[in-house]
């Protein structure tokens, strides 16, 4: 048995009120209570928190964590990376509990980037209502959504995510950023766990940056709380990091905006959903159909326009 989802994440701030602000008004997300001492926990469904924002002096994801299925392959997963040269910590049965989960372990991957393992979910009584009017976070089986990871030495990492922990290949493209016939491009790997999210993580070969994260994406129920998202996102001043659009690989329509620590969320709904068990890995040329123009891509632009005057 492989992994099931993406339960949670856990998010280190200097900013927790601007968190709090960002995650309750503009994403629509819910407060949860019983909070361990200075942590904030928000709800996007039934399960007691997928955001897990403590107070530190940096501002980076610590880590995505994902469900495994049942005990004995979580203590088999744990061996094989152990095996793997991954250093790995248990977590105490009173963090198990604040987590709303059986039992866990904290370790990185090559590149050193966070993750935890859990099995034993648990779920809330309390119904979920989004203070912002989001008709519904799309989680259920899929998970929460997926994280996307900085990767400099992707190969190596690629394989403790496919061989070590057992995500399973969706996507392996590498993509061009630009024109120039030197572009070395980027390689990337959207990997799936076992349901039908067409990815649960994604690796993209770039160094890691000090928010540890290049966008975590949460799927809405409709195309209007996307738009709605999006007013919401202009009207609080949030930066926008790519407009509008539809990607290629996974069909996702939604944007991307900046969280408080710098990383990207990306909002959206509508997407392909795959049957993980026949899925044929694709290699797709370029990430978007359409839109997702990147503020990066705008800057440029407005500086050839600038130097063409
Ligand atoms: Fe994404």
């Amino acid at each position: 048995m492989g992994v099931k989802a993406l339960g949670y994440v856990v998010i280190a701030t200097a900013r927790m009120n601007e968190w709090d602000r960002y995650l309750t008004e503009v994403v629509g997300v819910m407060r949860a209570g019983g909070e361990p001492d200075g942590v904030a926990l928000y709800r996007l469904d039934d399960r007691p928190f997928r955001f897990w924002i403590e107070p530190g002096t940096s501002d980076e994801l610590l880590a995505a964590a994902y469900e495994i299925g049942d005990s004995a392959s979580w203590a088999e997963l744990k061996d094989r990376i152990v095996a793997a040269g991954r250093p790995v910590e248990d977590g105490g049965a009173d963090e198990a509990r604040a987590r709303g989960v059986n039992a866990f372990f904290r370790t990185t991957d090559p590149a050193g980037n966070g993750l935890e393992f859990f099995h034993g979910d648990t779920r809330d009584d309390v119904p979920f209502v989004s203070p912002a009017g989001v008709s519904a976070f799309v989680t259920g089986d899929m998970g929460m959504g997926h994280a996307v990871l900085c990767t400099p030495n992707f190969l190596e990492c690629y394989n403790f995510y496919k061989d070590v922990v057992g995500f399973g290949d969706t996507d392996l493209p590498r993509f061009y950023f630009s024109d120039d016939p030197q572009d070395p491009g980027m390689g990337f790997a959207f990997m799936h766990a076992d349901n039908g999210r067409h990815h649960s993580i994604a690796i993209a070969e770039m160094p890691v940056p000090s928010s540890r994260c290049v966008h975590l994406m949460l799927e809405m129920g409709t195309m209007t709380d996307v738009g709605l998202c999006h007013d919401r996102m202009r009207k609080a001043k949030v930066p926008e990091s790519a407009t509008l659009g539809r990607h290629v690989n996974d069909q996702t329509f939604g944007f991307y905006m900046q969280t408080p620590a710098g990383f990207d969320l990306e909002i959206g709904c509508d997407p392909l959903v795959i049957d993980y068990k026949t899925w044929v890995p694709t290699a797709h040329l370029t990430p978007s159909e359409w839109g997702h123009v990147w503020s990066w891509q705008r800057a440029a632009e407005e500086q050839q326009e600038k130097a063409g005057q």
